[in-house]
């Protein structure tokens, strides 16, 4: 069977819409088909500031809330970045063969450096994308589902692996980005010309899997829409009201076309009410479950230890080709 692997960081007390129809949805869905890794990267938070009791709580968040979404620990590999320590160790060799010009084009580190000042921004941002290419291809994976916010990170991974390949031999698969057809990428509500995000101005634009109910349906009935009245998608004029129709589309299944048919002769207001009814009745049922495996952390922490001990039984023997092909002497 072939493999698939995706990552989402602990770097929030929630993961926010985006994140579940930009990722998790489309993890679950594949993992019936692929053998499946799915991990935390917890590494990769640290490139910016975090609190340390608030990171391993967020590990354990976000864990519950992968298997409330619907990953199912047994037929998937679960596991934690930072427990497996082939990923760090991989890095380091893909960093060596990474140009610096080549990290600096990233628009990811391009945008977060610019967050923190460029003096103050960690070197840690820079190296991000290498931790990343590792994180994949440590696991031969075909495929990697993730959002359309990470298709540049996706396609420096696909170079590195070809770049290890023809100087090293046939090492890596090259792996191919697994994109959503809707939701790939969700966007502010407050801001629809925005990625939706966890570092957002207003949280007003931001769903959270784990906020109550009645916040969720508050914010998407106070969402930013656009002059006119018509509910048409079209991005750009239309931004606001796109932005919902993709939410719509990806949260029951409906297509676009069909949910504008729907709406013909409607009003915003109406498109709102309905989508907040939707997203609560999809949301509903993985807050309870998330919070329900949250009163069990070390349940859940049993849980990912396995998973990292799975993950390694396939991260070892890769790393130790990679380390032979590089001429480092046999592991002691
Ligand atoms: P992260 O943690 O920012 O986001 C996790 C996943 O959510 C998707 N996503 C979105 N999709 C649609 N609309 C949005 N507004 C939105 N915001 C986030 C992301 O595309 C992603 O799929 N670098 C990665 C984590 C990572 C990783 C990996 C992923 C580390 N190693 C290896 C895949 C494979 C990141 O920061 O995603």
């Amino acid at each position: 069977r072939h493999r698939v692997l995706s990552g989402m960081q602990p770097s929030a007390d929630s993961l926010h819409l985006g994140n579940y129809l930009g990722a998790l949805v489309n993890w679950v869905q594949v993992q019936d088909d692929f053998d499946a890794y799915y991990f935390i990267p917890d590494l990769h938070a640290i490139t910016v500031p975090q609190d340390p009791a608030a990171m391993i709580q967020r590990t354990r968040v976000a864990a519950a809330q992968f298997i409330a979404g619907g990953i199912d620990p047994e037929r998937s590999t679960l596991f934690v970045q930072s427990q497996v320590p082939e990923h760090t160790q991989l890095a380091w060799v893909l960093t060596c063969m990474t140009g610096m010009g080549e990290a600096q084009r990233m628009t990811q580190f391009k945008d977060k450096a610019a967050k923190q000042g460029a003096d103050s921004a960690g070197v840690g941002l820079l190296a991000y994308p290498m931790l990343m290419a590792a994180d994949i291809l440590l696991y031969q994976p075909h495929g990697v589902p993730v959002g359309d916010d990470q298709r540049q990170h996706v396609e420096l991974t696909r170079d590195l692996a070809q770049r290890f390949n023809s100087k090293y031999g046939e090492t890596f698969v090259v792996p191919t980005g697994f994109y959503p057809e809707n939701g790939a990428r969700i966007y502010d509500l407050q801001d629809p010309t925005a990625k939706m995000s966890k570092s957002a101005v207003s949280p007003n634009g931001l769903i959270n899997i784990l906020d109550e109910p009645k916040k969720t349906a508050k914010r998407i009935k106070s969402a930013v829409t656009d002059d006119g009245t018509e509910v048409r998608f079209d991005r750009e004029t239309k931004p606001g009201v796109s932005n919902l129709l993709s939410i719509f589309a990806a949260v029951t299944g409906r297509s676009i076309p069909e949910l504008e048919e729907a709406y013909v002769g409607k009003m915003y207001g109406h498109l709102k009410v309905d989508l907040a009814e939707a997203v609560v009745e999809r949301l509903e049922p993985i807050r309870t479950r998330a919070l329900e495996l949250l009163d069990d952390p070390a349940e859940l922490d049993r849980l990912l230890a396995h998973g990292a001990v799975k993950a390694r039984e396939v991260a070892a023997p890769v790393l130790s080709e990679v380390y032979r092909k590089v001429g480092f002497l046999p592991p002691v």
